[in-house]
């Protein structure tokens, strides 16, 4: 049951320092690193579930479920935790539903399908799987939908997932909602698609999604492509379509440049202020609302932990170079990503010195940075550094460039750290690979 609205949850920072010696709640990351070595992601299970619950307590006076984006991050165990507490979530591909499948099967019913290019394996598998509702990018997807349900002779949920053209303030690689982009329908074009799918039995047109991107700051564009897509209901419904499901999409964004003990940190204002922005809109419409946040419910309670490996001088440049690199946490290189990095050990008594330095990875690219000229403590091969608010798309991005496995990942629960994930090894990498003999 969802809390009452006026409920304070606490949403305090896991990572603070203990006797001088960064922690994640109750655990010392230093003892992490001597247990499990370095590189390693480790999350704050205590965060997660809180901020799930500031999204379902601030949109608890309307009818909602809050889909999780699975992309954010897809551990198994994190699923499961949210599935508990019963979070629905957005997929894009049949391996994301496999994850839910095998995180909290109750929960498959409470997925939305979103994707560009799905694929007849992904859409059946999704249809058997009785999923809430598919988000159609295209009407050529909404045809294939309709054909394989009507084999099937199982009747698809489906939403237009529009295209409001609303310019939202962010990374041009993550802005998806503006006409130029390849997502979603013209808003414009959607009324007569609905119609047009009334000739298909197998289709029940249930809802409109709409979704403008990622890490938006702002709660205005939220609101302005809410209320087109109330617009466009209210039309569908004129034209007797029953829409039951309005899906508002993810994008809440986080302040990445945020220190750990920052006082103007206040994420449930945040959340609260973007549900004020959407319910302000939505009055007295009669929907279920969807939510898809992925980076606000688990950026925050990540960190990427790793050990400095060299500190090297090339010209008038300092370079540290750690044992994580992009293919471990390929925000900063993809994005220009900013990511607060802190030493685990705090210098004792005496004025900390800084230097500017760029920390860097040992990947075989000039891309292959956390920061560039930032001035940091100065740290030492041997040192282990942290780099924050990795928990969104850090391990979910991960690659094996370079032939590097990935790192574990390490749950924290109070003072106890469950490995979640173990680090892979040379024979998982070679596992795929054949080498025949000719
Ligand atoms: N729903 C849909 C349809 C999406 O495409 C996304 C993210 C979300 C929800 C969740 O958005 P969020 O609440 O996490 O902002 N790799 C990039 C972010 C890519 C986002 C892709 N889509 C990054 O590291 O910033």
């Amino acid at each position: 049951m969802p809390k009452p609205a006026s409920q304070k949850v606490a949403t305090a920072r896991p990572f603070s320092y203990r006797n001088r010696t960064l922690h994640c709640d109750g655990v010392s990351l230093a003892s992490i690193a001597e247990q499990h070595s370095t590189p390693a992601y480790v999350y704050s299970e205590r965060q997660i579930s809180e901020r799930f619950q500031l999204f379902d307590q601030a949109f608890a006076t309307r009818p909602h479920t809050i889909c999780y984006a699975v992309k954010a991050n897809s551990s198994l165990v994190i699923l499961r935790l949210l599935g508990e507490q019963g979070a629905g979530f957005d997929i894009v591909s049949g391996g994301e539903l496999e994850r839910v499948r095998k995180a909290h099967k109750p929960a498959l019913q409470r997925i939305v399908f979103s994707g560009v290019g799905k694929q007849v394996w992904e859409i059946d598998a999704a249809l058997k799987a009785n999923i809430l509702l598919f988000n159609v990018e295209s009407e050529a997807e909404l045809y294939l939908l309709a054909a394989r349900a009507e084999t099937l002779g199982i009747r698809a949920r489906f939403a237009l997932r529009v295209n409001p053209d609303v310019f939202a303030d962010t990374h041009p690689y993550i802005s998806t909602g503006l006409r130029e982009h390849k997502f979603g329908i013209d808003i414009t074009l959607a009324r007569a698609i609905y119609k047009r799918a009334t000739k298909f039995k197998s289709l029940d047109p249930a809802g409109v999604s709409v979704h403008i991107g990622s890490q938006i700051r702002s709660v205005r564009p939220f609101a302005a492509a809410t209320q087109r897509v109330l617009d466009l209901i209210a039309d569908l419904r004129k034209d007797g379509h029953d829409i039951r499901y309005l899906d508002a999409g993810g994008g809440l964004g986080i302040d990445y440049h945020d220190s750990i003990n920052d006082p103007k940190f206040n994420p449930q204002q945040q959340v609260q202020n973007y549900a004020a922005a959407l319910n302000k809109v939505l009055k007295g419409i009669d929907a279920h609302l969807l939510l898809e946040p992925g980076r606000f419910i688990v950026a925050q309670a990540g960190a990427l932990l790793t050990r400095v490996l060299v500190v090297k001088q090339n010209g008038a440049k300092t370079f540290v170079i750690t044992d994580a690199g992009m293919n471990d946490l390929i925000r900063p290189a993809l994005y220009q990503a900013h990511h607060e990095i802190i030493p685990v050990k705090q210098t004792a008594g005496k004025q900390v010195t800084t230097s500017v330095v760029d920390v860097v990875g040992p990947v075989c690219e000039s891309g292959d940075f956390f920061a560039r000229d930032r001035a940091l403590p100065n740290v030492k091969p041997g040192d282990l550094v942290v780099l924050l608010d990795t928990g969104a798309y850090g391990m979910s991005l991960t690659s094996n460039y370079n032939t590097r496995p990935r790192p574990p990942e390490l749950l924290i629960t109070g003072d106890k750290a469950q490995l979640i994930r173990r680090r892979e090894t040379l024979k998982d990498l070679f596992g795929p690979e054949l080498l025949p003999t000719f």
